[in-house]
C-alpha cells in the first residue's frame, strides 16, 4: 500500500500538491473554491476579510460570510488585513471558533482604499508593524500564522526580502509572494528571479505567485524559484482545469458545460435561487470564451435568471455541438 506524502507543511498542516488558488476577492468563495478543490488545488484561501469587520459579534454580513467554508475544505486559510497588530491578533483570535487550519495576512492588496491606510501592502513599508503583527500573532495563536507579499512598494523599495526575514523571525510559518510591486499592480512580468531569491533566503515554505497561465507554467516557475508550491489566480478564473494540470487548448466544449454544471450546482446550493445563477454569469464567459459555437448561446444563458432555462440551454449547447461533430 503506498502511503501519500505531504508535498510540504505549513508548520504542523500538511499540505498535498503544488498548486494553490489564489485569494481573489469576487471569485475565491464557497462554490468556486470547491470546484478548484475538486480538479487539484492543494490549498484554498478565503477572500480577504477587513479586520475592523471582524471584531464584533458574528453577524450574517458579506465580511463575515466570507469566512464560510465546506465540511472537509483543507487546509482553509482565512485571510485578513488590517493595520493595528493589536486589531490584527483581535480579530484572529475572534475567528478561530470557525476553525480555519491557519490563518494569512494580507499584505499585498494594492488598492488606494487598503494600501493606502498602510493595510495590504501598505505594511511593507512598515517592518515594525509586521514584527509586532507576526510576533503577537504566532505567539497567541494556536495555529499557524502565514502572510501573502509583494516585492514592495515600488521600483526602488523592494524590501521583500527584508519583510520576509522579519516575517520568519516573528514566526511566520510560510511565505507567498506575488512577483510584482504596487506601483505595477497587476502590469508588466512578474519577477520571478525574485521569489528564487526569496526561497533562498528563508526556510519556511514558499509560495511563487505571477504569470503562471498554464500547467507548463506550474513546473517552470517551480524549476525557476525552487518554490514550493504555485498560486494561480486570474489563469484559474473560468479554468478550473489548470489545477489537474490540463491544458486549456485541450478541452472540449463537453468539458466545460460539464464543469459549469458543477458550478452552477455549488453556486445555487450556496447562495441560492436565482441569486447564485446571477453570480455565477461572472464565471460563465470566461468558460466559453475560447468555444466559438458557444457564442449564440452566450446571450440567452446570461440573460436568464431561471435555474430550469440555464440547465436546459446547457443541454441545448451540448446537442448542438454533438450534431455538429456527428452529422
Ligand atoms: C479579482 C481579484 C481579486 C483579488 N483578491 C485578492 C485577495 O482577496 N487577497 C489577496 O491576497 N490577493 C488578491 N488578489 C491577488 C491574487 O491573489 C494574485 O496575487 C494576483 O492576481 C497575481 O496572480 P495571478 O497572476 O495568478 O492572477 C486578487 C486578484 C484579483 C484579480
Amino acid at each position: 500500500m503506498t502511503t501519500k506524502q505531504p508535498t510540504f507543511f505549513v508548520r504542523d498542516v500538511p499540505v498535498y500538491g503544488d498548486a494553490v488558488l489564489a485569494p481573489m476577492a469576487g471569485f475565491s468563495d464557497v462554490p468556486y473554491r470547491a470546484l478548484c478543490r475538486a480538479y487539484g488545488s492543494a490549498m484554498n484561501y478565503t477572500e480577504f476579510v477587513p479586520v475592523e469587520a471582524l471584531l464584533g459579534k458574528r453577524s450574517p454580513s458579506r465580511f463575515w460570510g466570507r469566512l464560510d467554508k465546506q465540511a472537509g475544505e483543507h487546509p482553509m486559510v482565512f485571510q485578513i488585513f488590517g493595520n493595528d497588530a493589536h486589531k490584527i491578533l483581535a480579530a484572529a483570535q475572534n475567528i478561530l471558533d470557525l476553525e480555519p487550519d491557519i490563518i494569512d495576512v494580507n499584505m499585498g492588496c494594492s488598492t488606494r482604499r487598503v494600501s493606502g491606510r498602510g493595510a495590504g501592502v501598505g505594511m511593507m513599508p512598515q517592518p515594525q508593524l509586521v514584527r509586532d503583527t507576526f510576533s503577537l500573532l504566532a505567539q497567541h495563536l494556536p495555529i499557524p500564522v502565514t502572510g501573502k507579499i509583494r516585492l514592495g512598494w515600488d521600483a526602488t523599495q523592494q524590501n521583500y526580502l527584508e519583510i520576509a526575514r522579519i516575517m520568519e523571525e516573528s514566526g511566520a510559518a510560510l511565505i507567498a509572494m506575488h512577483g510584482r510591486t504596487k506601483a505595477q499592480k497587476y502590469d508588466g512580468q512578474a519577477n520571478w528571479d525574485a521569489i528564487a531569491a526569496l526561497k533562498q533566503a528563508v526556510s519556511v515554505p514558499v509560495i511563487g505567485n505571477g504569470d503562471v497561465n498554464t500547467p507548463a507554467d506550474i513546473d517552470r516557475m517551480k524549476a525557476h524559484t525552487g518554490c514550493d508550491a504555485v498560486m494561480i489566480g486570474r489563469a484559474a478564473i473560468g479554468n478550473p482545469w489548470i489545477f489537474a494540470r490540463r491544458d486549456r487548448d485541450s478541452l472540449a466544449l463537453a468539458d466545460a458545460v460539464q464543469a459549469i454544471r458543477l458550478h452552477v450546482r455549488e453556486m445555487l446550493a450556496y447562495y441560492g435561487d436565482p441569486h447564485g445563477l446571477i453570480l455565477f454569469r461572472k464565471h460563465l464567459k470566461r468558460y466559453l470564451d475560447d468555444f466559438s459555437a458557444a457564442a449564440p448561446f452566450l446571450p440567452l444563458l446570461l440573460q436568464t435568471d431561471e435555474a430550469d432555462v440555464f440547465v436546459r440551454l446547457l443541454g441545448e449547447l451540448e446537442t448542438a455541438v454533438s450534431d455538429q461533430q456527428h452529422p
